[in-house]
């Protein structure tokens, strides 16, 4: 309880102004001929949040898209200002935000290590003992005397989560970036943070990946329209979270038949964080735990995956593979593996069936829906394109 608040929020509130989206053209053409085009809409950002975080600790911000978490770190990195309220910070920031800041295109990873430590009110000798360092974190010594603007985005993020997590800032603010790196690189970096924390510096992290969120911090706030939902430790934080995810259609209502009940429905990765929270590219398993209330045989059973908009994306089912099940035992689980999960970040929902024989002895819409977040699909540094609707897998070559 002795433990000094290094980050006070005081009622922080943030307003964005942007320019009225036009509906249409004839709405443009007249906000045009009558000179109403200086219309804005207010967007609150953030709505007054309040927190305190530990020196020493790492911190964790969540939220879906849209919720605040990048506006609350950029106020706390003093990238952008608050419409009200304060947030006070006692010790030397560094802050590692989106790809693009922190960084000067034009000059060498060199330079802008050199660069970015002098910010930090580092003297030339001690960034000097800190640059081979940093260097062979980031794993592009080959590349340290070129001009970030060739890196690719994945070299760019190592060179600059190392530069971020080596220059002893006493608070090290995150945003997203372990999703960009690789599998090694992830870890490393994870490890480097807990690092960080455990010299008393303070960490501050923002990330959709909920396993990397529990295992690493300690305490964190949920985010939603850009109000905290729940604050504390970081289990309960990340538990409400998973919460708001669960299926609005109980399964209770219509979970049994005259022929089969079904207990539970779990959507499980092999990568941790909890379930009905996956990334894509993930090696998933549907479980669906079930009691037969009359003796079942040649049961075939079909899921449907459907996006937000209720719109079918794919299907899977025991027959395709021609693996219809002979035999029922009175109670198990049916477990269906779906390796690679193809489908971007989104929300998505499943509707179960059963047939015996030809005749529909179970169904259930939307039974339970999850969630899809940002992951490395590719295998690689590069993240999916947010807007692709499906991501494939696939090989290049030349000849
Ligand atoms: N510079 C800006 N001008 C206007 N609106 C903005 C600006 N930056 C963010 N917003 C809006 O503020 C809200 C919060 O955005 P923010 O980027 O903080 O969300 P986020 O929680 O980081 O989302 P994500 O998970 O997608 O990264 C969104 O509605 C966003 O569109
Ligand atoms: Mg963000």
């Amino acid at each position: 309880m002795n433990s000094r608040s290094i980050i006070e929020v005081h009622n922080l509130t943030k307003i964005y102004h942007i320019g009225k989206k036009s509906r249409d053209l004839r709405y443009t053409i007249g906000n045009i001929i009558t000179s109403k085009n200086k219309s804005y809409e207010k967007l609150l950002a953030l709505d007054d949040i309040s927190f305190n975080v530990n020196e020493g600790e790492v911190f964790g911000i969540i939220g879906p898209n849209g919720s605040g978490k990048s506006t609350l770190l950029k106020i706390l990195s003093r990238i952008t200002y608050p419409t009200s309220g304060r947030a006070i910070l006692r010790g030397r920031i560094s802050s590692l935000l989106e790809v693009g800041t922190g960084f000067h295109h034009e000059l060498t990873g060199r330079e802008n290590i050199f660069l970015n430590g002098s910010i930090l009110g580092m003297s030339k000798k001690e960034i000097k003992s800190k640059f081979d360092e940093i260097v062979d974190f980031s794993g592009i010594e080959k590349f340290i005397d070129t001009a970030v603007k060739h890196y690719s985005s994945g070299m760019y993020v190592r060179l600059a989560f190392s530069v971020a997590a080596h220059l002893e800032p006493e608070i090290l603010l995150v945003d997203e970036v372990l999703s960009v790196g690789d599998m090694n690189f992830r870890k490393k970096s994870m490890g480097k943070m807990n690092e960080v924390a455990s010299s008393g510096r303070t960490v501050v992290l923002v990330s959709h990946n909920l396993g990397i969120i529990n295992n690493l911090c300690q305490n964190g706030i949920y985010l939603h329209n850009g109000r905290i939902i729940k604050s504390g430790l970081i289990n309960s934080v990340v538990e409400a979270y998973q919460n708001s995810y669960k299926p609005d259609i109980s399964l209770s209502i219509s979970k049994k038949s005259k022929y089969i009940e079904v207990k539970e429905i779990k959507i499980l990765s092999q990568t941790g964080g909890g379930s009905n929270i996956i990334s894509c590219g993930d090696n998933v398993k549907i479980d669906i735990e079930f009691n037969t209330l009359v003796k079942i045989k040649n049961l075939l059973v079909k899921i449907i995956v459907r996006d937000h908009n209720k719109q079918t994306i794919f299907s899977c089912n025991n027959k395709f593979y021609d693996s219809i099940f002979k035999e029922v035992p009175k109670q198990g689980t049916i477990r269906c593996q779906i390796p690679k999960l193809p489908l971007n970040t989104g929300e998505y929902s499943i509707d179960l069936f059963f047939e015996e024989n030809r005749k529909e002895i179970f169904k259930v819409s939307e039974a339970v829906r999850f969630e899809v977040f940002a992951g490395s699909y590719y295998s690689t540094s590069i993240m999916p394109y947010h807007d692709r609707i499906f991501l494939v897998d696939h090989k290049w070559s030349i000849e």
